[in-house]
């Protein structure tokens, strides 16, 4: 059901500040800045192996990422795991008890289709499931 970890969300306040540290420092490719209004981000794209780092910076004072660091300070935000069927993943888990977010997928970066699991649900780690879109991974 689960293929491999695709990537993990860091919230952050500002891309500006801190993307050299990950691009520069660390050394990590750069696959571009894309802003997904439906989720009032700015995300930062970078590969590490097979997996990516997502850099989410909020665009405006209501979004769900400005509100995870005013409450936690920036920092990990969730772990994307890759799945084949997200329609099928989403039924299954729903059939073992787990509580999504996301019933239904909605977009992601880099046309992607994801779901969250709902924390209560995977002990507090904020869970996604990700589709790719064909090709693109
Ligand atoms: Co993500």
């Amino acid at each position: 059901m689960l293929q491999k970890i695709n990537h993990i969300g860091i919230a952050v306040q500002s891309l500006d500040a801190i993307l050299p540290f990950y691009r520069d420092t660390l050394g990590m490719p750069f696959h571009g800045l894309e802003e997904v209004p439906e989720q009032k981000v700015r995300v930062a794209m970078l590969g590490i192996g097979e997996a990516k780092i997502e850099l989410l910076e909020p665009t405006s004072d209501d979004s769900p990422i400005a509100k995870f660091i005013e409450k936690n300070g920036s920092g990990i935000h969730h772990i994307a795991y890759q799945v084949e069927d997200i329609e099928s993943t989403i039924a299954t888990l729903k059939q073992q008890g787990a509580r999504m977010i996301d019933e239904i997928p909605r977009n992601g970066a880099h046309g992607t289709r994801i779901a969250f699991v709902h924390p209560k649900s995977s002990n507090g780690v904020l869970t996604e499931l990700c589709q790719c879109s064909s090709g693109a991974h």
